[in-house]
């Protein structure tokens, strides 16, 4: 399509008519009840009439308008209702092609039929959880809010509908007006990617109903006093909730409900009465007591136990009616703090023990279309990966993701984004964004009380960051802290993601911001600056995350690629935004180059691209869990980033479509829970621990081959072990002995249970990185002299032999599980194989999850890796191929 078919197409909309009749059964018809709007009939201001009043009565024709569900930006809508297509959309620079800023520049409408009953004694609340970037809000022809009340996309605000509700059909017409980033509290991706077309404009979380009698009431707030987890324990719950009479007369009410517990805990009933005089307003406490608590963990150190409460609000008339109730709210019993260490660099504590981050960074939809499936994979890939928070940089997201994180034990370290309107501040100068007026203040109170109070009893958050760059001004801090206060948040607060500065009332933020953004070496992340392993890096990396050939195909034409292998410091449309630093790939093309050698072509430089973007996540999460207890300790790290909002080329650790990369098993590989690691700077091994309870002997066998497989030295160290601490074991010998190229195995077992633990492979050169430290800039530290890899591009082919082995029997959620065997026949190094799963249509298995891979196997050494991914392992091929190995395609058995 093309640019004038795709305008044409925008206005004319697909759906049909879907005015409610008076027959229709109403959207919310008892005391409690609460309803989403299911969906909405979308158009541009420009092709409607310029009456509000005139439009928002029901039974209005708007059958020519687009059909789109109940949450969804304009571009979210319109690309639900087929007007754009995101295969196409996403495909070279179509997105600059196929869509138009003016299409966005004017209000777009958001409208809706739907029946009620209302009665007397009954009242109605529209809840709004935030509209981009504002909205005039009408119903029945009347206006109930301007733009100037309901703004920011994280605005939620209650409106009284009683007044303006009828017997029959209803109608709510809701305008919403453009997006600019530098005005508005939008969720704006800065340097990221290209921005929407829209800037995110429109309803994107849901809009909802509610019904109440005389007295309603708020979800609850959940304190718990746990502090140390033991055996047995009682731990007191509190519950806490508004409620408000809109009733002129006094009223006695009963709060009545139970707290499902987990099995083995216990939990008594609810049941608390108060008396509201006519028109209070009242914030109510309750105290509960949990017998057997089951205290929530992160994954890695234990289960997720959720606590389950919903309550009643009875009025004590005759008959006890109901006059709200509560939907089900899953909380957690656990403990979250943080402090600011002697260093100045904070750490997180979970239930009583040293948390170490080791975390990424969340990229939405870039249209903001969210997917809860997409999110669990996602998280699901992180557990895979050993990742254990993933922090959201002003990108809250709907509900569903907390919900997701409490179930899976993934902590989740939220905030306000960077740059843009949110860090209008007088002494910012690093972005334009429109500084703070009076009339902004509001705006971000009500964002804060609503993210606060959705936020609030998930025992996933870690914490929450109410600046990145920038620390809020003291009269911003006093609104965020304020609200935070009001919606009982006892989770760390943190100023800010960087060490620019901070206010009074918060103090130093303890997180460091000094890069790098960009490629750097894996010595990097063992220096003593910027951002090498020590103290708590806010978001870094070495700026990787390569696709695949098979990723790489769908989003770039012919012309692209071959300008992204021949091309090193060409434009790139799928790196960062055109304005920013990392639009292209020139100093990573220039160290892979020197490194690797010279791209021959497209596989030849994805394949050099894998090897770097492996070496260097292994190198950046091994320092830091190797430096967990160091003199100035890491205490944590966000890879800048996690994922991407769309197919892009770097900053992820998978792709766009789900696929797992070289950036993403170096992750795997560097956070393991028991690891032996390579220390690039003091070429020595680290044994790390992040386990608390693993026991037993270990043993750790070290050996260093050339390039034909000849032994350059070998040893085996028996070691005591460390509780969730790492510690130098030796000294690996033999270094200055290379070469062109060679190849260390680090070998970590379990010798009571005979289990490999830890296997892992490093390329080494005889040639260090040499980093010029003093000529750091906010993105990188430059390299003045570079490792040599060039020999991989000659090594001697070995010859690998490998086998589908075990296929344990497709299970009911249609996933399979199988065992690959791989032989190295040769006595030579099989280098960095690769294996992948391709379905029937020739597509690469997505999701999927590989035991290890990228592996490097040692002459005649034989090793079983697993795999998992949804889908019949009999229609599928499974691709073996490596640096020095060729391609071969796997059968399974029969
Ligand atoms: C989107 O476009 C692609 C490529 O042109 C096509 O294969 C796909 O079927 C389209 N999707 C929809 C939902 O129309
Ligand atoms: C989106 O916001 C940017 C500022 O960040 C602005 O330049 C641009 O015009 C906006 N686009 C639209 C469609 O309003
Ligand atoms: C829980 O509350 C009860 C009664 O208020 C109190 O006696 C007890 O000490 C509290 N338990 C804890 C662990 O604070
Ligand atoms: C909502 O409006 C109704 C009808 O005017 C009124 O009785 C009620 O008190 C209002 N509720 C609040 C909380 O203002
Ligand atoms: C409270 O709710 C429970 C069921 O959830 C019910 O059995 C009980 O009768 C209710 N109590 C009152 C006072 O209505
Ligand atoms: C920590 O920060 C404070 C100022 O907030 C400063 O006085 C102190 O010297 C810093 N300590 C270290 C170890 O850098
Ligand atoms: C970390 O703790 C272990 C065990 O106490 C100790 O052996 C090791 O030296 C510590 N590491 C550092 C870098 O201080
Ligand atoms: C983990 O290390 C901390 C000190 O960093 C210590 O207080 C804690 O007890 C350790 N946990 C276990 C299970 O050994
Ligand atoms: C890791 O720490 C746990 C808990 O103290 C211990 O049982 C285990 O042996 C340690 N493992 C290693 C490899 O040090």
């Amino acid at each position: 399509m093309n640019l004038s078919q795709t305008l044409s197409a925008l206005f004319v909309g697909l759906a049909g008519a879907h005015a409610a009749s008076n027959t229709a059964a109403p959207l919310v018809s008892s005391p409690g009840d609460i309803s989403i709007i299911p969906g909405w009939s979308l158009q541009s201001s420009t092709r409607a009439p310029d009456d509000m009043p005139g439009l928002s009565q029901p039974g209005v024709d708007v059958s020519s308008w687009h059909r789109v569900g109940p949450r969804g930006t304009v571009m979210a809508g319109l690309l639900q209702a087929g007007v754009f297509n995101d295969t196409e959309l996403f495909y070279s620079d179509n997105l600059n092609q196929l869509t138009s800023e003016t299409t966005f520049r004017s209000p777009w409408l958001y409208r809706e039929d739907f029946t009620l009953n209302p009665s007397d004694n009954q009242y109605f609340v529209l809840h709004t959880h935030g509209i981009t970037s504002k909205a005039d809000i009408y119903v029945n022809g009347e206006r109930i809010v301007t733009s100037d009340e309901q703004k920011g996309s994280y605005g939620g605000h209650k409106y009284n509908l009683t007044d303006y509700v009828k017997d029959g059909t209803n109608s709510l017409l809701i305008r919403a007006f453009p997006t600019n980033y530098l005005r508005d509290f939008a969720l704006g991706f800065v340097d990221w990617n290209p921005y929407p077309s829209d800037n995110g404009t429109g309803v994107w979380r849901n809009v909802e109903i509610s019904q109440t009698g005389p007295v309603s009431m708020s979800p609850f707030r959940v304190i718990t006093d746990l502090t140390k987890p033991n055996q047995n324990q009682k731990v007191n719950i509190t519950l806490k909730t508004d409620l408000v009479n809109h009733a002129q007369k006094t009223v006695q009410v009963s709060v009545n409900g139970t707290i499902t517990p987990p099995p083995g805990s216990k939990v008594g009933p609810i049941l608390r009465s108060f008396e509201l005089k006519p028109g209070e307003s009242r914030t109510v406490s309750i105290k509960v007591g949990v017998e057997k608590a089951s205290v929530w963990w992160p994954a890695r150190w234990g289960a997720q136990p959720l606590y389950t409460v919903q309550a009643n609000l009875l009025l004590h008339d005759t008959s006890m009616t109901v006059s709200d109730q509560t939907r089900a709210q899953q909380f957690g019993i656990r403990q979250v703090s943080s402090y600011v260490n002697e260093h100045n660099d904070t750490a997180f504590v979970v239930n009583g023990q040293q948390f170490q981050v080791m975390g990424a960074g969340y990229g939405p939809d870039m249209f903001m279309r969210f997917d809860e499936r997409r999110v669990e994979r996602i998280f699901r890939y992180m557990l895979d990966m050993g990742l254990n928070t993933v922090r959201l940089e002003g990108k809250q997201e709907q509900p569903e993701l907390y919900e997701v994180a409490d179930r899976m034990g993934m902590m989740v370290l939220a905030g306000w984004e960077c740059c843009d309107k949110w860090e209008g501040w007088d002494y910012n100068d690093d972005a334009q964004g429109v500084k703070w007026g009076e009339s902004d203040y509001p705006i971000a109170q009500a964002a804060m009380l609503h993210e606060a109070e959705m936020m609030q009893a998930h025992p996933s958050m870690l914490g929450f960051l109410v600046g990145s760059d920038y620390w809020p001004n003291d009269r911003a801090t006093e609104v965020y802290l304020d609200a935070l206060k009001d919606m009982d948040w006892k989770n760390p607060i943190i100023a800010s993601a960087s060490k620019r500065g901070y206010p009074k009332a918060l103090g130093p933020s303890g997180m460091k911001m000094d890069g790098p953004y960009d490629w750097v070496p894996p010595n990097y992340w063992y220096g003593d600056q910027e951002g090498a392993a020590f103290g708590f890096g806010s978001e870094l990396g070495a700026g990787v995350g390569t696709p695949e050939v098979g990723s790489l195909k769908k989003f770039m034409s012919d012309g692209d690629l071959e300008t992204l292998w021949k091309e090193p410091d060409a434009k790139l449309f799928h790196m960062s935004r055109y304005d920013s630093q990392f639009f292209d790939r020139s100093i990573y093309n220039k160290a892979l180059f020197e490194r690797y050698g010279t791209a021959q072509d497209l596989e030849d430089y994805v394949l050099k691209c894998q090897m770097a973007d492996y070496e260097a996540t292994r190198a950046q999460y091994e320092a830091y869990s190797a430096k967990q207890n160091a003199s100035r300790p890491a205490t944590g790290s966000i890879y800048w980033m996690l994922n991407s909002a769309w197919p892009n080329l770097h900053w992820q650790l998978f792709d766009y479509y789900l696929s797992p990369m070289g950036a993403y098993f170096g992750t795997k590989v560097g956070n393991r829970l028991e690891h032996a690691a390579y220390d690039y700077e003091k070429k020595s091994v680290w044994l790390i621990n992040h386990s608390l309870d693993l026991k037993g002997d270990r043993e750790i066998s070290i050996d260093l081959i050339d390039s034909n497989g000849k032994k350059i030295s070998g040893t085996k160290v028996k070691t005591t072990t460390v509780p969730n601490s790492s510690k130098v074991v030796q000294e690996v010998s033999g270094i200055d002995k290379i070469t062109d190229i060679a190849f260390l195995r680090l070998v970590l077992r379990d010798t009571k249970a005979k289990r490999d633990v830890s296997r892992n492979v490093y390329w080494l050169s005889p040639k260090a990185d040499v980093l010029d430290w003093d000529e750091s800039t906010w993105y990188t530290t430059p390299v003045t002299d570079y490792a040599d890899y060039k020999k991989l591009q000659n090594l001697p082919s070995a010859d690998v032999k490998a086998i589908v082995q075990t296929v344990k029997a497709k299970t009911k959620d249609g996933w399979t599980y199988a065992d690959v065997q791989l032989e190295n026949k040769s006595k030579v190094p099989a280098v960095f194989l690769r294996l992948n799963a391709i379905n029937p249509d020739g597509a690469e298995v997505t999701p999927v999850f590989w035991s290890d891979n990228y592996l490097t196997l040692w002459p005649n050494e034989k090793l079983r890796v697993s795999v998992g991914f949804e889908g019949d392992i009999k229609q599928t091929v499974i691709e073996v191929s490596g640096r020095n190995v060729k391609k071969q395609s796997l059968k399974s058995p029969k």
